[in-house]
């Protein structure tokens, strides 16, 4: 199991377990994770979920060869399941990032609620380098943080984000000595347990409220264009080229 789960005290903890490829997720592991969100959604115990990684790394996002084997953006894939039930999670979401968070390891950061990183945390969203573009309303959500310009730097170029930038950008909301992400995230999810749940979840709901139906059009939207990019000759080549431990080589893909 890539994915562990653990409730106590009503705190729902999530963790990214496959260490030998740095938290790389699968398609069964979105699975795991849209059920364990489910699950903390139903159990009344449950006053907060904190999601986090290894002490080294949070997510080198989605698994590469799935991407080749198993496109997991269609519509009822397990990453679409897991995404949309993050991205409706009534309880609030608290992430813990030590190490790299990348792909879809930074674009999830924007469904919770809370974010705390480690001072020397590095975020990425590479999607144009690897063929593809942004997903589940990253579009959306980085330039409405970070501002137009930032956005087009970061999802653009895909330049890397230190921990620094990230939380000018707005990605993240503190910065925490690497050793003490974690155990900060569960104090800040255990502040929920002193406070009434449906207050709590009615301004949740409310704060999220301007732009639902923006966010939801805009996954759709993505979902769209990442899956016929996924196909395409520039992503199968940028793939593979990972893989393979190599550089890309564009220069004989016929555009589409
Ligand atoms: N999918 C599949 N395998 C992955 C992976 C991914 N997204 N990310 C890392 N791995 C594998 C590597 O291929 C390597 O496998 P190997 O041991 O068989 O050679 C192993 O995990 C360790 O990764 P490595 O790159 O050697 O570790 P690192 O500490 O030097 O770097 C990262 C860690 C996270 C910075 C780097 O692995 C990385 O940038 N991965 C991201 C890949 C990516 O572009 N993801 C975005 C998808 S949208």
């Amino acid at each position: 199991m890539a994915i562990n789960t653990q409730v106590q005290d009503g705190i729902a903890r999530i963790e990214l377990a496959r260490p030998e490829r740095k938290n790389a997720i699968t398609a069964e592991m979105y699975g795991q994770l849209a059920e364990a969100l489910a699950a903390a959604a139903q159990d009344d115990a449950v006053r907060a979920i904190v999601v986090h990684g290894a002490s080294t790394v949070f997510c080198a996002g989605n698994d590469i060869q799935d991407f080749l084997e198993r496109p997991p953006l269609s519509e009822g894939s397990s990453a679409v399941r897991f995404m949309k039930a993050l991205a409706a999670q009534e309880k609030p979401v608290i992430a813990a990032v030590n190490g790299a968070a990348v792909g879809i390891g930074t674009t999830l950061l924007m469904h919770c609620d809370l974010v705390y990183c480690a001072d020397d945390a590095m975020f990425s969203m590479p999607f144009v380098s690897l063929g593809l573009c942004p997903e589940f309303a990253s579009s959306l959500l980085v330039p409405l943080s970070a501002g137009y310009h930032k956005a087009a730097e970061k999802l653009l170029l895909g330049e890397p984000i230190s921990a620094e930038e990230a939380l000018e950008m707005g990605l993240v909301n503190r910065l925490v000595p690497p050793g003490q992400v974690l155990e900060y995230a569960m104090h800040q999810a255990r502040r929920f347990r002193a406070l009434p749940p449906v207050a709590v979840r009615q301004t949740k709901r409310l704060l999220k409220a301007g732009w639902r139906v923006a966010v939801q059009q805009a996954m759709d939207g993505e979902l769209e264009t990442f899956g016929r990019l996924l196909g395409s000759p520039e992503a199968r080549e940028a793939l593979s080229a990972f893989l393979e431990r190599r550089k890309p080589d564009f220069s004989r893909v016929q555009p589409g």
